[in-house]
């Protein structure tokens, strides 16, 4: 098995069940002129995130970690019209792409996007008036997860849905010995969602164009 059979079989399920999109290309198309790095969700990890909202019902979503606005467009598209998406990103030059991606999906109305650190924006953003967020995204730094997830508990309520990106990292995940804050920080996610209250929780490895990764997905059952 090999990196290029499973990129091969992302093509075939994309060919097949992902038509192609002219918005969501665009915004891959000016991701790549503007140099961003390809790591966004792949065509059919992003429609899986966009299964996942509509399964959920969602009107209010929490993205940390918006590159150019790719899982953006394709979470923003689950929700209804009067629905609500704030997206975090701390790099300005990524989150001028997005603005224009996000623009040209007409989705401006739905989507706020706050630039900056997420652990600086997170502590503005309340459950408040709207209520708590329904789905939240966590996919920015890794060595920042245990914090994100701190925020997003805090964020949700019975029922939400809080997705992490990237917690296999090529198998690494396994290595208690790796000094990669990336590792350490989502091994220590691992350990505190194992304890943690009120909560379902699972993760899912997964190969394809973008090699070993996968997620977690946790359910708030409190
Ligand atoms: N969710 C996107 C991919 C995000 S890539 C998609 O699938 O389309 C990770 C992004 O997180 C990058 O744009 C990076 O600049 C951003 N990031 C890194 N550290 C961050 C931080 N501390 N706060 C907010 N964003 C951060
Ligand atoms: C990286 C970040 C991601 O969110 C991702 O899905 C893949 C790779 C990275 O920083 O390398
Ligand atoms: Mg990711």
């Amino acid at each position: 098995m090999t990196e290029a059979l499973w990129t091969a079989v992302d093509e075939y399920i994309i060919r097949m069940l992902v038509p192609p999109d002219p918005v969501l290309d665009a915004a891959l198309d000016a991701s790549d002129a503007a140099g961003l790095p390809a790591i966004q969700v792949t065509p059919n990890q992003g429609k899986l995130l966009h299964l996942l909202a509509r399964l959920q019902g969602t009107r209010r979503i929490l993205e940390i970690g918006t590159l150019g606005g790719y899982s953006t467009i394709w979470l923003a598209r689950a929700l209804p019209e009067d629905g609500l998406l704030i997206t975090l990103e701390a790099d300005p030059r990524h989150a001028e792409v997005a603005r224009a991606n996000i623009s040209r999906a007409g989705l401006d109305a739905m989507v706020d996007l706050r630039v900056g650190r997420a652990l600086e924006t997170l502590p503005r953003i309340t459950a408040g008036n709207g209520g708590a967020f329904d789905l939240i995204f966590i996919d920015a730094d890794k060595q920042s997860i245990p914090e994100y997830f701190r925020f997003a508990r805090k964020l949700s309520s019975r029922g939400s849905l809080i997705i992490v990106d990237n917690v296999i990292r090529d198998g690494r995940v396994i290595d208690a010995a790796s000094p990669d804050p990336d590792i350490l920080g989502i091994r220590r996610f691992n350990e505190m969602l194992a304890t943690e209250p009120g909560v379902c929780a699972t993760a899912i490895q997964t190969v394809g164009a973008k090699g070993h990764d996968g997620f977690a997905i946790v359910l708030v059952t409190i």
